[in-house]
């Protein structure tokens, strides 16, 4: 427990009639490690609060028709994959309390549904999640709280086999194919080097009630720490911080 300091609390005063910026949190870890699931049990717990998810999935490029042909050959799980320049704008205007329309991916025709969007509006807390949310730099700096889902490769594995195979549309083979040639290589080369950006790891995803309980009441104190300043511009507070 600490005292906040009088210089700390009158720069949080002196910015309580700034408006409010949503308080960011990026979620990341390897494919199938419950990185989903951390969100909703957090979204859950804030009810209270306007929170907005955003996965970085939606920002998967479409594939050109060549690219298409030969699908068994692209690798999803290098950072090129991705439209990053898109994702940045969209956290960017999020951040600045505009709403954004994120594109829909389908998983199944490698593309993006070209008429429909999903509008996503302004929030108290965004949470982007996604297997290299952190690779980036500018996206990173975006964050102001980072998470990483540490959840073993085997069960991640199992988890992937049976997803893929009854949501995605692929046959196991084509699973265990792409696993070893794109998934795994990716995980070593860009995922795992990432972890270190976090500031919290979850051993064990969603079944850890614990850390998920410790993660909100980290966000609540943040989100509560605004709203006092607000009520109270001229009075210092007693800040409760803690480490996981
Ligand atoms: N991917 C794919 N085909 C595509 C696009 C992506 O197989 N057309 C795969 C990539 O190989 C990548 C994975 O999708 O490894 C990313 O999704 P993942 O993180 O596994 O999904 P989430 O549901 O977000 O994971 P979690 O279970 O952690 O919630």
């Amino acid at each position: 427990r600490s005292l906040a300091s009088p210089s700390a609390f009158s720069a949080l005063a002196a910015d309580s009639n700034a408006p409010k910026q949503p308080f960011v949190i990026g979620v990341s870890g390897g494919t199938a490690s419950g990185k989903t699931t951390v969100c909703d049990m957090i979204i859950q717990q804030l009810h209270d609060h306007r929170v907005v998810l955003v996965n970085q999935d939606s920002f998967y490029r479409g594939l050109t028709p060549e690219e298409s042909e030969r699908v068994h050959e692209y690798n999803f799980d290098h950072p090129d994959a991705f439209d990053t320049e898109q994702l940045l704008d969209c956290i960017q205007k999020l951040k600045s309390g505009q709403a954004y329309q994120v594109p829909i991916y389908d998983f199944k025709s490698h593309r993006r549904c070209s008429d429909s969007f999903r509008l996503v509006n302004a929030s108290d807390v965004i949470i982007l999640e996604g297997i290299l949310v952190f690779h980036d730099q500018r996206v990173r700096n975006l964050m102001n709280m980072k998470i990483f889902v540490d959840t073993d490769a085997d069960v991640r594995l199992a988890r992937r086999i049976r997803r893929d195979t009854v949501e995605r549309g692929r046959d196991i083979n084509s699973v265990l194919e792409q696993y070893a040639k794109f998934v795994k290589p990716a995980f070593d080369d860009f995922v795992l080097p990432s972890k270190k950006y976090a500031d919290v790891i979850i051993p064990r995803g969603g079944d850890n009630h614990v850390a998920i309980d410790l993660i909100v009441q980290h966000i609540r104190t943040k989100l509560g720490q605004h709203d006092l300043c607000k009520i109270y511009p001229n009075v210092y507070v007693i800040q409760s911080t803690f480490q996981i």
